[in-house]
């Protein structure tokens, strides 16, 4: 029988692709995984609330409590692991940390990301900022990617991409809000179902799907 994976989401803001992955969970759509702990970058997001109506411990490590990037890093690494996380997932995480996370859990953290990367990521682009960005390049078809997090921002080995149409009176919010029902509440889960069950195998910079 499979062992347990332990999943540690990361949120910051309101939560929807964390619910996303509570309510794979209760359909039993998560495989070995079971959400064990929600951590937030700050005290008082609705994420925090869907930790709490679903009996699911959550912790908060506020961002402006640490001196820098390295000791807040040091603190989030630390609390992963002593919480026995198996798997961390960024969802609508906006807070950076530094390579104290990435060694303390190599190709074991997941983001999602509001569009087809390579395109309208790296720094500065997250939330709405994204969705500005293509309707201002005009591009047709937009999406959300997971993939693998490695140091460098918006650039680790793909796992999962799907695409979504652009509308011609779209704005940044209808954007937001298609993408994330058509692409990002349904491919996040699928990939956190396959590293669950063990399905993901990194190669480089590519992700070979067992
Ligand atoms: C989501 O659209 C997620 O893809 C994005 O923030 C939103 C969080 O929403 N993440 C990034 O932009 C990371 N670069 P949520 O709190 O409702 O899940």
């Amino acid at each position: 029988m499979n062992k347990t994976t332990k999943i540690a989401v990361l949120v910051s803001g309101g939560g929807t692709n964390l619910q996303a992955l509570i309510d794979a969970e209760k359909r039993g759509e998560l495989g070995a995984g079971k959400i064990g702990l929600v951590l937030a970058s700050k005290p008082g997001v609705y994420a925090l609330e869907r930790a709490a109506q679903n009996g699911i411990d959550s912790i908060v490590l506020p961002r402006k409590e640490y001196a820098d990037i390295a000791a807040y890093s040091k603190a989030l690494a630390d609390t992963l692991t002593a919480a026995g996380a198996d798997l961390v997932v960024l969802a609508g995480f906006m807070t950076i940390f530094d390579e104290q996370v990435y060694e303390a859990f190599p190709n074991k953290i997941l983001n999602v990301h509001p569009a087809l990367i390579p395109s309208f990521c790296g720094k500065g682009f997250y939330g709405l900022h994204v969705h500005e960005a293509a309707l201002e390049k005009g591009v047709k078809v937009s999406g959300a990617t997971v993939h693998i997090v490695i140091p460098e921002c918006d650039a680790g080995p793909i796992v999962l991409q799907r695409a979504v149409e652009v509308k011609q009176d779209d704005t940044p919010e209808t954007l937001q809000r298609r993408i994330m029902e058509e692409a990002e509440w349904k491919i996040l889960p699928e990939a956190v179902r396959l590293f669950c069950d063990g399905k993901i195998e990194v190669e480089g910079n590519k992700v070979y799907i067992k």
